[in-house]
This record gives C-alpha cells, structure tokens and sequence, in this order.
C-alpha cells in the first residue's frame, strides 16, 4: 500500500512526480505529496489531501525551479488522512525529508525517546519518527550515510523508505527492509527514478533494478551504489522492462475496470499461451522444478490467498480434487499464518496473489517454509516478493492491472489453476487422455466464448439501473459456483458500497433466509450443471418469499424461464469451466451498478490493490 517515488535528473522533477504519482494512485489515494529540493538546495514540501490533481493545482502555485524529488500517494494507517499526516515528513531542522511504505512496529518507542531528547513531531504517523531518527543520529560530519544505515537498523517491520536532505542535493537515499511493496529504480539518460511499481517509471525508463530486503541504493542521476543494510558495497543485476505506455493507459474505456474486463480474452490466451500443445495435448510448465516422482508422492495440497485470489483458489480446490486427485484445502492467508501445523516436504502449498506483495500472504509463506513443504506461487508480478520465496512462480499473465478491483488477474489465476490441475493429473495418471483431450479442447474454447460475452452488455445495463437504489445483496451458488457468489459479491461490495453477502446456496436456510423479502435482490448463480436440481430448490425457496431474483442462467435452455423475471443468460460450457465464465456477470453487474451510483470505479474508497501490511 501507498506509492512512492523519487526523480533525479535534468527535467522539471515537480511534473515527473505527479505524472508518476498519477500511475501509483491504485496504491493508496487518500492524500498526496512531494518533496522537492530547487537549485540553491531549499526544501519545499507540498502536501495535499484526497488525489494527485489536487497537488497538482497546489503545486502551480509555486514555480520550485527543482530536478529532484520524492513523492508518496498514502494509504493510511496511523493517523487519520489529513495535510498534516500526509508525506513527505521532515525533522526538526525541516532539512530532510522522507516517504514511507509499510508500518513501523516499533515507532511509539522510538517516538517517545525522541520526544525526551526534544524531538517536535507534527503528525500522528509511524514514519514521523524516520526523519527524526535520521536527524538524531547525524553525527557532527553530518554523515547521512551512516545515519540512514542507524535508522534502518533501529526500526522494526517491514518498511520502504526515500531520503532526500539539503546537504546532499543531488542524491536520493533509499532502504528497504522486509516486504512492504517493491522498490524499482530506473535508469534514464542522465536522469533515475525510483518507484514502488513499474506504470509510474515506465515512460523514462527500460532498464530496471530491483532492490530487495536489508538493501541500500544511493542514486543520482548518473549512477546509483548499492549497499547492504550495514553499508558494504554490493553489486546488482539490471534488467529490461518489455513494457510500453498503452498497457497502462485506458484507451477508449471510461475506466480502467472496463478496459481491463474487455483484456480478458487476450490475457486468457496469454495464460495458456505456449504452455499448452493443442497438436499433441500436452502442457508444459517451463523449468518446473518437480520431478514427477514428487508430484505423484504430493499428498496434500494447501491453496492460500486473500481477496478475490482466495476466491480463485476456492474454485482450484475443486480442480485438484476431482482431476489431479490429491485431497486439497484452502485457508485464508491471514488466517493460515497463524495456524500450527503439521507439514512436509509431500505437502505442496499453492499461494496465489496477482501483486506478489500481499502481506499477508508472504507471510503465511514464509512461516511454513521451515518445514519444507513445496511452494508455488501464481503471480501477475513474478519478480515480487512471493517468488523470492517459492520454489517456483507461475506468471499468470494477465497484463498489468490498475483497477483496484482484480478482474483479468482473477480470470488468468483461474486459467492457470485449471492447468496446473491438468498437467498435475497427467504427471499422477489421474486423468484418461480422452477426459484430458475433452478438457483442453474445451478450454481452447474459451476466449472466443468470453469475446462473445463481452458483446451482450446491454442485459447488465437494464440489471443496474432496476437495481442500482437497492442497500444489500444476497449472492448464491454451489459447487464450483459458489467461490463466484462470493466474487460477485466481493466485487459489488468493492466498486459500488452496497452490502452483499455471497453464501453457498445450501446454507441459505439456516439463516440468510430471514433477510429475504422483496428488498433484497438475490443473484442467484443457477447454470445447467450438475448442481442445477438443487439450486432450482433453492431458486423456488426464494421466489416463495417474494425475493427478488436475478437469475444467472445458461442460454438456450428452458429451465429457468417462467422462475425468474430478471434473468441473465452465460453460453453452456463444461461444469469445470463454468466458473471462469461466470466471472464475466459478477464483474459486469457491479461495474453497471457502480456507474449508475457515480462511484469512483478505479479508486473505490478505503481500498488498495497492494496490501503490504498486515
Ligand atoms: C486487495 C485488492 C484485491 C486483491 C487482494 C489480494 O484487496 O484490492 O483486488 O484480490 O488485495 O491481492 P493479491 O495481490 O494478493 O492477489
């Protein structure tokens, strides 16, 4: 959560960093800043509340003749969003500044002894206390080197921090400890960036650097030295960026959400891409790093996530049971970390999180990796955090996502899960080649299928504007289906503030079912599949109540017509398949309820597309 980034170099730093800062507001938009420092080496700081163009406006204000900066778009922990609490913060001497990613967990502490030496703090922050430290352990040589090096060795938790002070005027100090988001650092012409994520850098520079835990870069616009946290000099691998300004730009789409709902066939067939022989059917994982002996001896799998990547690997435990038939759970990541258990190396733990940067999930990881079980992670980022620790990551391949409500990243999981499953069951014989045949000619159908769904949107447009007033929501499925009615209704919760509950349809009775009457819109996900008898049951339940259905039913068939008067038609595909078409209404129906609010799509409220801490 919150973005930061830092310019230096021969250009008009103040525009750099609100364009950059722009590109990072999928991080955290409740207040926004810079520091700059102009050419006689004086500190402005400008701070702003709500969103970068409000900054923006302010900045046009002062002319700061500056080519170095940091910035920082936040997400707040402590201390409620204000100007005050907003970054960059200074020390006493309002000589040097900081944006910081992550929490301190030591910070009242520190904060307390500060304030004993004489220390003023401004703001209700943890990272207050950074530039305080920084200014306390400046010796009289005024070495900020070796008092960054203190600061980071002093604070706990995971943390990513940018420096800027008057002494030091064409220098940018970075550190990073633990894993509270990424940091990048981009080398230009004569000129280097740094940043929490790739869109804010992506029209400087191709040529990145990662920097990863206990590390130090000291960057200026020619050159950038690393260190270790205890200041030894290090050396660090730079590689190209393959990405250009139209994979982060919203095209012809009102919202980003929309564009990247309508990306879903391309990164579909992005995700099964070469790793599927459709001549021969086979599938192959690049280097994957078991041999088969140990995919047979796997005797249990843990599926961990959160948001709507817990969602996808509800749906995956399915999969691995009854085609790679191992016998499969699945834990919330902040949950999981917390729980003693029993593991080994036969146990593979499957994480799945599209930033690679999910606190919680890192550290559910992490926690278990002692007792050796195998890890694969699924990332939509595959240099982030969580690949550091897995044996082995899975791009998904979805393309980059700046909605902050996962849609393509939800699909492409799926995607991959599905053949994970498969080129699993092949390596156990768990599956006959004519069923493996039948599934993977199935699933080459699908992003024709999804092309064809994205035409008909004109049913979900009449949907939001007959629901839009409603105040709560009841979604129902089962089997597969059911981790759906927890997506649509995660998704609605997300982008358009309405309550909705997503529940399996068999629970319905022992309690949800006092909430209905004709207030409560049930979207009710009731495909022709193996499940439909008993969701007919359930259907009929409602309707006796005088609910208010919304039917999401497969075209072409009659059973559902005189049932429901809204009624939703996806194209029939396989039971196993169903649910990643499903995905398609779930997104759609909020998008179009979120619209007709006039809600704020990209950037819903309180919420962030990276969560990096706990
Ligand atoms: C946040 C995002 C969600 C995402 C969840 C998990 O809540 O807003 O869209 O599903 O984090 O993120 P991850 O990166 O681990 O998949």
């Amino acid at each position: 959560m919150c973005g930061i980034i830092g310019y230096v170099g021969n250009n008009y730093a103040p525009e750099i960093l609100t364009n950059s800062l722009k590109k990072l507001e999928y991080r955290g938009y409740d207040s926004t800043g810079v520091a700059l420092l102009d050419t006689n080496a004086k500190l402005t700081i400008q701070k702003s509340s709500g969103t970068v163009n409000n900054l923006k406006k302010n900045l046009e204000k002062y002319d700061v003749d500056s080519k170095i900066g940091i910035g920082h778009t936040r997400w707040a922990t402590h201390g409620e969003p204000n100007n005050i609490n907003a970054h960059p913060h200074t020390d006493c001497t309002k000589k040097i500044s900081i944006v910081h990613n992550g929490i301190i967990e030591n910070h009242q502490e520190i904060r307390n002894s500060l304030e004993k030496l004489g220390h003023k703090f401004l703001s209700q922050t943890d990272s207050e206390c950074i530039s305080h430290l920084i200014e306390n352990y400046l010796d009289n040589n005024d070495d900020i080197e070796k008092a960054i090096i203190k600061t980071a060795n002093k604070i706990k938790g995971a943390n990513v921090v940018l420096v800027i002070s008057n002494k030091h005027p064409n220098k940018i100090f970075c550190f990073r400890i633990g894993s509270a988001g990424g940091l990048i650092i981009a080398h230009g012409n004569d000129e280097m960036l740094v940043s929490s994520d790739i869109p804010a850098i992506i029209p400087y520079a191709s040529n990145i650097t990662y920097l990863s835990s206990n590390e130090i870069a000291i960057i200026s616009s020619k050159k950038v030295e690393y260190k270790n946290i205890d200041g030894i000099s290090i050396s660090k691998k730079t590689t190209t960026l393959e990405l250009n300004e139209e994979s982060i730009s919203k095209g012809e789409f009102k919202h980003f959400m929309l564009k990247e709902i309508h990306d879903q066939p391309q990164s579909m067939t992005d995700a099964i891409g070469s790793r599927v022989s459709f001549i021969d059917n086979k599938i192959k994982f690049e280097k994957f790093p078991f041999t088969d002996d140990e995919i047979k001896q796997f005797s249990k799998i843990i599926l961990i996530g959160m948001g709507t990547s817990l969602h996808a690997c509800m749906v995956a435990k399915s999969w691995f049971e009854s085609i790679t038939k191992i016998p499969t759970e699945v834990d919330n990541s902040s949950e999981f970390r917390y729980r003693d258990l029993i593991l080994n190396e036969n146990h593979l733990i499957i994480s799945i999180s599209q930033s690679g940067e999910t606190a919680d999930t890192i550290a559910a990881m992490e926690k278990f990796r002692p007792l050796n079980p195998k890890q694969i992670t699924l990332s939509n980022s595959p240099k982030a955090q969580t690949s550091q620790i897995a044996d082995y990551t899975i791009d998904i391949r979805a393309g980059i996502e700046i909605g902050v409500a996962s849609t393509k990243t939800f699909m492409c999981s799926l995607t991959t899960l599905y053949l994970l499953s498969l080129f699993m069951a092949e390596k156990r014989n768990s599956l006959t080649k004519a069923k493996m045949n039948a599934k993977l000619s199935e699933l080459a159908k699908l992003p024709g299928i999804i092309s064809n769904m994205l035409d008909n949107q004109k049913q979900y447009k009449i949907i939001a504007n007959k629901y839009y007033n409603y105040s709560n929501f009841l979604y129902l499925g089962r089997g597969l289906n059911y981790p759906l009615a927890m997506e649509g209704a995660l998704k609605l919760k997300e982008i358009s503030y309405i309550h909705a509950e997503g529940y399996p349809a068999g629970e319905m009775k022992h309690g949800p079912i006092a909430l209905i009457d004709q207030n409560m819109p049930v979207v009710i996900l009731i495909p022709k599949d193996k499940m439909l008898d008993k969701m007919l049951i359930n259907l009929n339940e409602v309707k006796a109540r005088k609910g208010t259905i919304i039917a999401i039913a497969t075209e072409n068939e009659n059973y559902i017509n005189n049932l429901a008067k809204d009624i939703i038609f996806i194209p029939k595909t396989s039971d196993d398949l169903t649910p990643i078409i499903m995905s398609i209404p779930m997104q759609f129906i909020s998008y179009y309820i979120a619209l007709n609010k006039e809600c704020n799509i990209d950037m819903p409220r309180n919420l962030a597309k990276s969560v990096t801490v706990e």
